[in-house]
């Protein structure tokens, strides 16, 4: 939610900092705007996409060694060049952009105005660059502490990089809730809300913490808490290389990250699934093992796609390994005084790492006595700081805004866990737990073979482009997979789509059908194959559009649907790896083909580090 870049040093801060804008695009991109700092210090802002900014700019004075961009996903204010980062203040004197949500603004800003402050803005962090001005002028203190000062009386969530005209050589930057890394260079540091803008520059980082706050020149870097404790910067390397986050000859990043998945969930195996050794090993759940395994319940939290690869873990979890699970949207867990015992074991899942309910989530249950796993994707960020272990899912950065391959990641990740602790238990027999995994590093050769039909998926989103609304089906292991299949189309065509329980039609979406609705079953052949064939007839006997996505070789249902689209054969319990695949092409397709932008829907962002 909103990306944030910085860069103090002796190169031309304009470049690095409009091309870290586009890499961090996928935060947010309904405005974006600069701050750059020569002789002077000059804002620019604008409406729209990076580019837009970066048109605007080509007849501007781009001077400046030390600079802040931003680019925005509205919360307060709608998006136009007013309400875009940077924000001033009042007098001039400091100039900041700022990632999150000042939920105490109104209060700030009425006792601002009281003291004769105006507003040109609908922003919350107009109202917080103004404070740290009236307590900058009003203590005659340093423009350090007149940040600390004012953070302290904030409620709510920030990323901050801010500058003072009185303090030109310095960025100040902080973080509470909100993601900050800072990257070290020779002679120059850059921030950003993520390192994808960092990589091309340097791979040794400080991931700052909630609560700290750093003061940034050129050739120095002070570490402190808000509390004005001095810190030891804790200095990583990163593990990514600048090719991960470009778009490979692929026409948009989802494309490329769908692609990717045979490749990703090998990434996900690797170390962890041993073929010659026949055996799964989590590192990051070592220590914690004992009590997984004597956990009496599991709790899921999550939210979007990793909602979805939450309820397939219910699935797994319950079939391999008996434990019950539940599973939560994080944001409603939150807030319902939810019933959480010492003995339960909480696993929070997610992409990014810093979605804000789920570490609201995280945080409730560490507050129960739980013990907390996260299964996150990005390295270092603030899910996996916050939880007592882990397993990273290694899927590679994921840029496109809907998720792909960080859902087969999530699956996979589940998966291994589940039979992990299955055998654990002694419910997966020897010669059964062999099998499992066999079937298990099969799966990315299977995902290859699906790839390679895509051409039918294309065809067949061709024919369906323009309906206005789709029904998708699946039972067991699948009804979750059903759910992620029409959160895709919604999310990247706008067309209205619903996920179901196959056996739920009759009692209400069956009322939906008639001749102009496509429905997509998920009907490979499992425990409950004749019941979805009886779901497939009651669709066609409405006249109904079937697009089933069925085992290879079905001859049953493809005499009954109107597409069927195949998956090879695989343990029931893995396939929803497979028929997803299917279900992400059509979504994408049928987005490029109404002329959506894939990689950027509308009103969405990739990391929703607000509430
Ligand atoms: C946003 C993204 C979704 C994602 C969800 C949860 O809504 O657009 O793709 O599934 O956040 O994000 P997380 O990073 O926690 O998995």
């Amino acid at each position: 939610m909103c990306g944030i870049v910085g860069y103090i040093g002796n190169k031309d801060a304009y470049p690095i900092i409009i091309n870290g804008l586009k890499r961090l695009e996928y935060r947010g991109y309904d405005s974006a705007g600069i701050a750059l700092l020569s002789k002077d210090l000059r804002v620019y802002k604008k409406k729209g996409k990076v580019s837009d900014l970066e048109s605007f700019l080509e007849d501007k004075d781009i001077s400046g060694n030390i600079g802040i961009g931003h680019t925005r996903w509205a919360t307060h204010g709608e998006p136009n060049d007013i309400n875009a980062h940077p924000h001033s203040s009042m007098n001039g004197l400091f100039t900041l952009i700022h990632n999150g949500i000042i939920e105490n603004y109104s209060r700030l800003k009425r006792r601002l105005e009281d003291r004769g402050y105006t507003f040109i803005s609908q922003t919350d962090t107009e109202v917080l660059v103004n404070l740290i001005e009236y307590i900058y002028i009003k203590g005659s203190v340093s423009a350090e502490i007149a940040v600390r000062l004012a953070l302290t009386k904030v409620v709510g969530a920030f990323g901050v990089v801010i500058m003072c005209k009185d303090e030109p050589d310095k960025l100040i930057a902080a973080r509470k809730g909100s993601p900050l890394v800072i990257g070290i260079g020779d002679g120059e540091y850059l921030l950003a809300s993520d390192a994808t803008p960092i990589i091309e520059h340097t791979k040794s980082v400080i991931y700052m913490n909630d609560n700290d706050i750093a003061v940034i020149q050129k050739d120095s870097l002070s570490l402190k808490t808000l509390s004005n404790e001095l810190l030891t910067p804790k200095i990583q390397q990163l593990d990514l290389e600048i090719d991960e986050i470009e778009k490979g000859g692929y026409e948009h990043y989802m494309l490329k990250e769908i692609f990717e998945q045979p490749r990703s969930i090998q990434d996900t195996f690797r170390g962890r699934v041993s073929l010659e050794r026949k055996e799964i090993t989590l590192g990051g759940l070592y220590e914690v093992l004992p009590k997984i395994i004597e956990a009496k319940r599991i709790i899921i939290v999550g939210c979007g796609t990793s909602w979805h690869a939450g309820l397939v873990g219910e699935y797994l979890i319950e079939e391999f390994a008996r434990i019950p699970v539940e599973v939560e949207y994080a944001s409603e867990f939150r807030y319902r005084n939810p019933i959480i015992y010492k003995d339960d074991v909480v696993i929070a899942i997610s992409q990014s790492g810093e979605t804000a309910d789920t570490l609201a989530a995280i945080q409730m249950a560490k507050d129960c006595g739980a013990m907390v796993i996260g299964i996150c994707n990005v390295v270092g960020s603030s899910i996996p700081r916050a939880t007592h272990a882990g397993v990273y899912t290694h899927a590679g950065p994921e840029i496109g805004v809907a998720s792909t391959k960080a859902f087969t990641a999530q699956v996979t990740v589940l998966t291994m866990m589940a039979i992990l602790i299955g055998q654990k238990k002694g419910f997966i027999k020897d010669e059964d737990y062999n099998v499992l995994i066999e079937d298990l590093i099969d799966i990315p050769t299977k995902i290859e073979y699906i790839l390679k039909n895509s051409e039918l998926i294309e065809d067949i989103s061709a024919l369906y482009k323009n309906a206005n609304n789709f029904l998708y089906l699946g039972r067991g292991f699948f009804f979750p997979v059903a759910l992620e299949g029409a959160l895709k189309l919604k999310e990247i065509s706008y067309i209205h789509a619903e996920g179901y329980p196959a056996a739920e039609m009759k009692h209400g979406p069956i009322a939906l059908i008639d001749e102009k609705m496509p429905i997509v079953v998920i009907a490979t052949q499992d425990k409950t194959y004749e019941k979805i064939v009886s779901n497939i007839q009651e669709v066609k006997a409405r006249k109904g559009i079937v697009i089933a996505i069925v085992t290879e070789g079905d001859t049953t249902i493809r005499d009954m649907a109107d597409h069927v689209i195949e998956v090879p054969n695989c343990n029931e319990a893995f396939a929803p790896l497979l028929t997803v695949i299917p279900l992400q092409l059509l979504s994408y397709y049928i987005a490029v083909l109404r002329g959506c932008n894939v990689d950027q829907p509308r009103n969405l962002a990739k990391s929703v580090t607000v509430e």
